[in-house]
Order: C-alpha cells, then structure tokens, then sequence
C-alpha cells in the first residue's frame, strides 16, 4: 500500500497545480457554480455557503485558490508556527479505510510565518481573496510555554495583513505541552495578547480588527470547556472551532498502537456533544464553527442542528474525494435561513 503521507503529498501536487492554473480553477469552479448557495454573513464576513477546509491539509497556504474553486465557502490555511519547522519523523500520517479515520502525529510541520506571508503576498491575497481565508497559527515546537504569547504574536504580525479571520490553536495533540493552553493558567494572557495586538492594528490601520476564534480539543471536560467559554466570552474572541483530533481511542481503536490524534467517523459524536455543549452555555451567543467526521450530508447537518454556524471537513474529504464540499454545501442552503 502507498504511504499516506505520500499519497497526500501527490494530491496536494494537483492542487498546487490548480491553484496556479486560473484556467482550470475557473473551469472546476464553474463545475461547482450551480449549487444554489446562499451565503451566511458571520463574524463580519461573507461565507458563500457553509463547508471549509480545516486547518492541516494546506499548512503552507499553497493551494487556497484551488480550494475555493473546489466548491468550499471558507479555507484554514496552517497551522503555521513562527518557526519553520520538520514535524515528526515519518511515518506520522495512518489511514483506516474502513473507518473512514486517521491517525496523525504530523506535529505541526510548515514552512514557517514569513514564508508563508511571503507566498501569499506574491499570490496577491493582500488584494483579492475569493473566499473568506483563515490562518490557523500555533505554538513552534521549540518556545517555551511562558514564551508563547511572543510566539504566537509574531505569527500575528506576519500574517495578519492576508488573513479573514484567525484561529488560534492550542489544541493539537502532537505540539508537546500545547493543549496546557487551554488551561486557565495560560489561556486569557494569550487570548488578551493576540487580542490587543489587533485592536492596536486595527486602529493604527484605520481597519475593523480581524475576527479571532479559539481551536479547541474534543479531549476537554466540561468544566474546561466553561473556563474556556469565560475566557472567550470575557475577551470577546469572536467564535469557536470545534475541534481538533482526539487522544481517546473509542471502539475498536482502542486496540491501536499509534500515537497521535484521531480524525473522521469515529470523532464525529464527540465533537457534535461538545458544539451542542457550547450552544447551550452560551445561549447560542457565540458562532461555533464545526468539525470532526464530517462525511456526508447527513454528519453535517447534525452540527448544524447542535449550533454551528459552518462546518469543516478534512478526514472526509480524503475519503470521499473532492465532490464532497459541494454536495454538501447545496443540501445545507436551504436551511441557512435559520442560521443568520
Ligand atoms: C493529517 C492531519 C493534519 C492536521 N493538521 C492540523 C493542523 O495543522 N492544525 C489544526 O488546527 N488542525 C489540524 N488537523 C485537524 C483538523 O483540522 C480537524 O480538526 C480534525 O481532523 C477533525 O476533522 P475531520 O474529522 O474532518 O478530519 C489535522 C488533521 C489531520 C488529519
């Protein structure tokens, strides 16, 4: 069987290809104009229908025009860490065909935040970005902990002149120490210093502040979580993602041997609990953007009924291919009424 992560890197390939092809982004785009999409305003922005691509499968911004041509209403480029750096040895990406799942340790490897800034100015999305662009940023494996905000901020400034909205991660399993973000001895000092940093933009650019979310694990408690929501709700982060791979290994993954986070089918209930958990603390107040195991039109709708305003997809797409955002983005229109 072909490695994975090659497999991954060939499909990647033709992406990149795309992504510098207007011709063939405006022919696959016009494969996908038919949908009746009507887009859903959120957080300031306009999302032509409600699928992205989360975060991990286009870390170094390569291919987000292709994306967009593909058929999805948003795309999370990243994680991108201030630092350039390798990842984990390979192999770190495991398929399970069955189960429609995978395991990954990929530990945040990416090209770095001035690379990547770098590529997206010279693809112009300093000017002109079709769909709304995310930035996912983390934590370089080589900060400290009581150096983070630094880190983080830098990637900020980096970044944020090609940026829709930014998610702030710290919830991936394979950054040692990363998900001790989430606790409330680390959490609003980074929060309040990300959060800052834009305001101070903002107002020296004489711009709105970017939209900023929150990354989160599916691994959390739910006195976690509240802490979590205080911190957000307090420093008037704009939305939720929810959420990144899970370490639990339900079913019949108990009995496998990996490291590393667990993405696609066997996610999914997990991570819908925690959405419909978030609703309901927050009154539906705070936009929360879905994802885990989505995979059909179905998974998707069961986010939306447990309170997210959009969803994401990236397990479901490796195995059900690239028709997947658009089948599901026109069975989601119709209901987009009742979601703005
Ligand atoms: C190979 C792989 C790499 C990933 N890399 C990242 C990443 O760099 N940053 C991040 O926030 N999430 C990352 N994720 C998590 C996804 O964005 C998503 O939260 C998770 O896979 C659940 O969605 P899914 O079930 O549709 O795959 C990665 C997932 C996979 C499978």
């Amino acid at each position: 069987m072909q490695d994975p992560e090659r497999a991954h890197e060939m499909t990647v390939l033709g992406l990149k290809i795309m992504h510098n092809s207007p011709f063939l982004c405006g022919l696959l785009h016009r494969l996908n104009r038919n949908s009746p999409n009507r887009p859903i305003e959120l957080f300031g922005l306009k999302f032509p229908n409600a699928v992205g691509l989360a975060a991990g499968l286009d870390k170094n911004a390569q291919f987000w025009r292709a994306s967009a041509a593909m058929g999805f209403g948003h795309v999370e480029v990243g994680t991108v860490t201030l630092k350039p750096q390798p990842g984990n040895p390979r192999p770190r990406l495991f398929r399970f065909p069955a189960e429609e799942a995978l395991i990954n340790r990929m530990g945040f490897n990416n090209e770095g935040a001035e690379a990547v800034a770098a590529r997206l100015k010279s693809a112009g999305a300093h000017r002109f970005r079709p769909i709304p662009l995310g930035i996912n940023i983390g934590k370089s494996k080589s900060a400290d902990l009581s150096k983070t905000a630094e880190d983080y901020l830098a990637s900020f400034h980096h970044l944020a002149d090609y940026a829709d909205y930014f998610a702030i991660n710290v919830s991936s399993p394979n950054t040692p120490a990363l998900r001790q973000l989430q606790g409330h001895k680390y959490l609003p000092g980074l929060l309040q210093a990300i959060s800052q940093a834009n305001l101070n933009r903002a107002q020296k650019l004489g711009l709105k502040p970017i939209p900023l979310l929150v990354k989160i694990a599916p691994d959390l408690n739910y006195e976690e979580i509240d802490s979590i929501l205080s911190d957000v709700l307090e420093l008037d982060y704009d939305g939720i993602i929810a959420s990144n791979t899970t370490v639990e290994r339900p079913g019949a993954f108990s009995r496998v041997n990996e490291p590393g986070g667990l993405s696609g089918k066997p996610l999914h209930h997990r991570a819908v609990q925690i959405i419909q958990y978030i609703h309901n603390a927050t009154n539906g107040r705070l936009p929360i953007i879905g994802v885990g195991g989505v995979s059909d039109v179905e998974s998707a709708g069961r986010m939306a009924d447990a309170g997210a305003s959009l969803v994401q997809i990236y397990s479901g797409l490796i195995f059900k291919g690239p028709y997947l955002p658009s089948q599901i983005s026109r069975a989601l229109a119709p209901r987009h009424e009742n979601w703005v």
